[in-house]
């Protein structure tokens, strides 16, 4: 069993009464493989869930759509009756079709319904945050998210949700949302080697929003880097570890979902939470991304 550890400091989501972790946990490898069905290993997802708790992370990112419902389900056995304190994300505006494809579900109902089976699958009677997810399956697209996200707006104010999010989204779409109801947090694609939102990180930082990016290690495709390597080696860590690491100095508002279905791995990366990177170090490290725009325009 884990002993609370040092998980990166706190976030406390702007303008409300949440305060997470900074190291917390996403739920998407709970699910078989690509994501759907059952895991391979049930019991070990259940110890995933309850190490994570009992070590201290109290953020815990999820979706109805994956397995779809297994993980909620799976969430809901492991943790339920839920922790004071456990702050569960999760995320509406995407289905799965029979052939597991990945479908936009951004429809009035498809909304209500999703975060209806939200509910039921995890037990709550309200969700703490709700994200809008839109967008491709690769990045974010420049579509009006004006009337999904009012649909949200409602369930909000008829006290079925308390906090909303966007995720995959770009900076018009997050300004569209924030003119129809607050946003406290914006989940997108960001890791070491992928660094679009740089600048957006920023910004949200000086609204105190969470910046929660997804794919932290790669997601799909792992991280690979001699650079990472080379650090990991120098600080006897792994490079995921190192890729953490990175992004928790990266900015104050960023607070990670890392996702695993083994212990082990759940281990390593809330340990990286304790490492330090020096300013030579991270001055390497971020020319990871230099050198990923390099071959992109190559
Ligand atoms: N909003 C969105 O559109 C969106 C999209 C994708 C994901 N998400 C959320 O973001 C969370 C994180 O993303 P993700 O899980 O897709 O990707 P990720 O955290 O970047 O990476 C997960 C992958 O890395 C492996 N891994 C984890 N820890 C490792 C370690 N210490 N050493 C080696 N391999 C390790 C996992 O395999 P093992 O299971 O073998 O450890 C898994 O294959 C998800 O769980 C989900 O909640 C949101």
């Amino acid at each position: 069993m884990t002993k609370e550890i040092d998980l990166g400091g706190s976030f406390r989501f702007a303008n409300t009464s949440l305060t997470v972790k900074r190291m917390g946990y996403g739920a998407m490898q709970l699910a078989g493989p690509q994501v759907w069905g059952p895991p391979r290993d049930p019991d070990e997802a259940v110890r995933v869930l309850r190490e994570a708790v009992e070590a201290g992370v109290n953020h815990i990112d999820t979706s109805d759509f994956y397995g779809p419902h297994v993980t909620n389900q799976i969430i809901k056995q492991a943790l339920h009756p839920y922790a004071d304190g456990l702050v569960i994300v999760t995320k509406v505006g995407a289905g799965r079709g029979a052939d597991k494809s990945w479908t936009h579900a951004l429809a009035r109902q498809e909304l209500i319904d999703a975060v209806q089976d939200n509910l039921r699958n995890l037990g709550l009677e309200a969700m703490d945050v709700v994200n809008l997810r839109v967008g491709g399956n690769t990045g974010p697209s420049e579509e009006s998210i004006e009337e999904p996200f009012t649909v949200l707006a409602e369930l909000k104010q008829r006290g079925l949700v308390r906090h909303l999010g966007v995720s995959n989204v770009t900076r018009r779409q997050l300004s569209e949302a924030q003119k129809i109801s607050e946003v406290v947090c914006v989940q997108n694609f960001y890791n070491i080697a992928h660094r679009v939102d740089d600048g957006l990180i920023v910004e949200l930082a000086r609204q105190a929003i969470a910046y929660v990016p997804f794919f932290p290690l790669g997601g799909f495709s792992a991280l690979q880097s001699a650079t990472l390597d080379r650090a990991a080696s120098t600080l006897q860590a792994t490079p995921m570890q190192v890729a953490l690491a990175w992004l928790l100095q990266r900015a104050p508002n960023i607070v990670l979902i890392p996702g695993t279905s083994s212990v082990k791995h759940l281990r390593e990366n809330l340990k990286a939470a304790e490492l330090q990177l020096g300013p030579e170090m991270i001055a390497e490290l971020d020319r990871i991304a230099d050198r990923g725009r390099d071959a992109a325009v190559s």
